[in-house]
């Protein structure tokens, strides 16, 4: 093996991490040998597990006929046979997929379709995409101007158009005597203010992640909220983008989460789970009438060179196969529940853990100084990083975020493989026991939180 020298790679931080050696199912193996629990999917991804053999086989299978087919040139089986499966997934006539290789690609996809569709409609003034803060949708620039987290968007200010931004329906934080469904309506309320403030004729989309991901920590707006955002939406004619890249492929136990509440989206943007990291892939789904428009009018402006390739549609379709061969949709409502009621006992024990929260197997815990009132630890403590390092130190990753704007607060997502069985749930939460009670006498936590 080749001695670990000066790297040259760089990515967000420098955190120093050992060689990934081998992977499968639920578990990675570091070059020393070392086995880590994948309690997080890494970065909520690896929804089938890792090395599933069907689907390298599928994929071999792929690589032995072609590997690369540019989409101008040739169409291809995999691309034609994954939009095909995709389509029947989807809401009534949301069934034109458009692939990319991940969501970043897929929201820049959306935001750029939804504008080509408001032109065709002698729309022109409709540009701005109005969004949640916190929220969180992707690196590009495009992507970055609808996302609300302060220290992944404020460098790039300048170069990017500014959208509206409405909080996000953090509805566990507030004190107000109100309960979770009139609360709901009242974060509604505020994308039509919003709407009518910015002048509706100006307004092109909402998007908004229906459970939320990384940003919040796996926020669920009560009912009230999703069927009043619909009604807003429909009232001023505004689009609707659901940004499905972390919920969809089954994490949250539906297929899609925007089935939770009957949404019909305008665009639904996917990838994460859709290849499960088998490789690149994203895919957007847009309603038909939407796209007509667009191919009449000149065609989309709008591409990837490796949109739709081939190598990675064989990875997508396979890993469809798969979680329904296996029937991963129905086991992440399960296994969510257990795993949920599990993380709801830690809350027993640890008084600093102020919120359990998520939807099949995309859940999250926050931690707090105080439950009563939800302040947040101080931000010197560094817990979310802390935590996690804890957790990598005895073979556990998990995946933390700041939970307020991505400034301070400190959450945890739990989103392990769908295949995760009820012996790996038990390892996953001896593991964050051990973890927690060692963070808690490092930073004198016990003393400082609320019982
Ligand atoms: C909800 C959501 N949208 C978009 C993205 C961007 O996806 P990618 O990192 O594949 O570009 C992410 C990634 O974390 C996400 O969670």
């Amino acid at each position: 093996m080749k001695p670990e020298s000066e790297s040259h790679l760089f990515y967000q931080v420098g955190l120093p991490r050992p060689r990934l050696h081998r992977s499968e199912g639920v578990y990675l193996w570091d070059v020393t040998g070392k086995r880590y629990l994948d309690a997080s999917s890494g970065p909520m991804v690896s929804n089938i597990g890792h090395s599933n053999p069907r689907v390298l086989a599928a994929m071999k299978a792929q690589m032995d006929k072609a590997t690369f087919g540019y989409r101008l040139h040739f169409e291809n089986e995999a691309a034609e046979e994954l939009a095909h499966s995709l389509a029947a997934l989807m809401p009534h006539t949301l069934d034109r997929i458009f692939f990319t290789s991940g969501g970043s690609e897929t929201i820049e996809s959306c935001l750029k379709l939804a504008r080509q569709y408001a032109i065709t409609q002698g729309q022109a003034s409709r540009w701005k995409v109005i969004s949640l803060f916190p929220s969180y949708h992707g690196s590009t620039l495009g992507a970055s101007s609808v996302t609300g987290m302060k220290q992944f968007t404020e460098p790039f200010a300048p170069m990017m158009a500014s959208m509206p931004k409405i909080p996000a329906p953090t509805c566990y934080l507030d004190h107000d005597g109100l309960n979770l469904e009139q609360r709901g309506l009242r974060y509604a309320e505020m994308l039509r203010e919003e709407i009518l403030r910015q002048g509706p004729e100006t307004v092109l989309a909402f998007i908004m992640e229906p459970v939320g991901g990384a940003s919040t920590g796996a926020l669920v707006a009560p009912d009230s909220w999703h069927r009043r955002i619909q009604d807003i939406c429909k009232e001023f004619d505004i689009l609707l983008i659901a940004d499905e890249v972390m919920t969809g492929a089954g994490r949250t136990g539906k297929f899609l989460a925007s089935e939770h509440w009957n949404y019909q989206p305008d665009m639904i943007a996917m990838a994460k789970g859709l290849a499960a990291g088998y490789a690149p892939l994203g895919a957007m789904a847009a309603q038909r009438h939407i796209v007509d428009a667009v191919m009449a009018d000149g065609g989309f402006a709008h591409g990837y060179t490796y949109a739709g390739n081939p190598l990675a549609c064989a990875a997508g379709l396979a890993v469809l196969r798969e979680s329904e061969r296996l029937g991963l949709v129905d086991r992440a409502a399960v296994q969510g529940a257990r795993l949920k009621g599990l993380l709801e006992q830690l809350m027993r024990r640890f008084p600093f853990i102020g919120d359990v929260r998520g939807k099949g197997l995309l859940l999250a815990f926050e931690l707090v100084a105080d439950r009563d009132t939800m302040q947040p630890l101080p931000k010197e403590m560094n817990a979310h990083v802390e935590l996690v390092e804890e957790a990598y130190a005895r073979g556990l990753i998990i995946y933390s975020r700041r939970t307020r704007g991505g400034l301070e607060g400190d959450h945890f997502m739990i989103c392990p493989p769908l295949i995760v069985e009820n012996e790996h749930l038990d390892e996953i939460m001896n593991v964050l026991t051990d973890s927690l009670s060692a963070l808690a006498q490092r930073l004198g936590l016990e003393s400082r939180a609320v019982a």
